[in-house]
């Protein structure tokens, strides 16, 4: 299919392993219109008036959730959130009645969030119309982070082929750093990949186009970007690392870690932050940082995504 003939209408967002870097580039080119949209004096377009978004979230979020919501007010949809605290999920109702349940409201797309790994891809089996659109499923994926991730990378780098981008910290439980590998792997981006030892999985030794080091300066070293990851602590089992102080001393990202990199590196983490864990509160806030603008990008890339996904692209 030639560039002009890419069209994401109707297509599920479940993992970045289903999109072709054409695709990719389509949604990234999209979230570049809708940046503008979003520095507008009046925010509201009629892309998607008539059009319905649930989001059903059974794990927290502050970021995800509400940038989707505000994406798809910014474009005239009527949004609706369902939390699992506060919806008959308490009463034990399963996914599938859940899905089947907001299927029959007509809603056109349904944003989730669940614990378990596959659970979106259960999700769009379970429902006919609606479109899935994963947001965080288990330690998956999380499509929506990764494509703003590139949208972020590409703003200030001009361009994704050849980057050396380092992923550092806990990779066992984290989506983000899978849908970066699917996605970053398929734009052309060299990742090198750091972490303890006991949170590294196994089967990222084979993969191709990741470089997993033993030590964090051999992953930074050079690099034009690095996002570091979260330790998330809810999902941890005990014994994955001695203790704070020796994690952050290891592998905290700080001033003197960031010397090692390209002198424009772009530092990323998509949040919540253990600022002082895996990274210093001078590096968060610091020349470097893009992890702010990666919460405006991240409205931007989830207005391009309900775009192409329910009108294929018109604006
Ligand atoms: C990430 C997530 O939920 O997977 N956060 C996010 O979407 N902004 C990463 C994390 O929780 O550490």
């Amino acid at each position: 299919m030639g560039k002009n003939q890419v069209s994401l209408f109707g297509k599920d967002v479940l993992d970045l392993k289903y999109f072709s870097p054409e695709e990719i580039g389509l949604v990234l080119e999209t979230a570049k219109e809708m940046k503008n949209i979003i520095h507008r004096d009046i925010k509201k377009v009629p892309t998607l008036r008539g059009k319905s978004v649930v989001t059903v979230f059974y794990e927290p979020s502050t970021r995800t959730r509400t940038s989707f919501e505000t994406a798809g007010k910014y474009l005239g949809a009527d949004v609706v959130n369902i939390t699992a605290g506060t919806s008959s999920i308490v009463k034990g109702e399963s996914l599938r009645d859940t899905m089947l349940t907001v299927q029959e409201m007509g809603f056109d797309a349904i944003v989730m969030r669940h614990k378990a790994d596959g659970a979106a891809e259960y999700a769009a089996k379970v429902v006919d119309h609606p479109v899935i659109i994963n947001a965080g499923d288990g330690a998956h994926a999380h499509p929506s982070q990764g494509l703003l991730n590139l949208f972020t990378l590409m703003e200030h780098k001009g361009h994704l082929e050849g980057l050396k981008v380092a992923v550092v910290g806990d990779i066992l439980h984290s989506r983000v750093a899978r849908s970066d590998i699917w996605g970053m792997r398929q734009m052309g981006i060299e990742l090198h990949l750091a972490g303890p030892k006991t949170m590294m999985p196994r089967f990222l030794y084979e993969e191709p186009g990741v470089v997993i080091h033993d030590n964090v300066e051999d992953a930074i070293r050079g690099a034009d970007a690095i996002e570091v990851l979260r330790i998330q602590l809810e999902r941890m089992k005990a014994g994955l690392f001695p203790t704070r102080r020796e994690y952050a001393r290891i592998y905290g990202i700080n001033d003197e870690r960031l010397k090692l990199a390209k002198k424009d590196v772009l530092v990323l983490h998509p949040g919540p932050m253990n600022k002082g864990l895996e990274i210093s509160p001078y590096v968060a806030y610091g020349e470097h940082t893009a992890i702010q603008e990666q919460v405006e990008n991240g409205v931007a890339v989830r207005m391009a995504l309900l775009t192409l996904v329910l009108t294929g692209g018109s604006k």
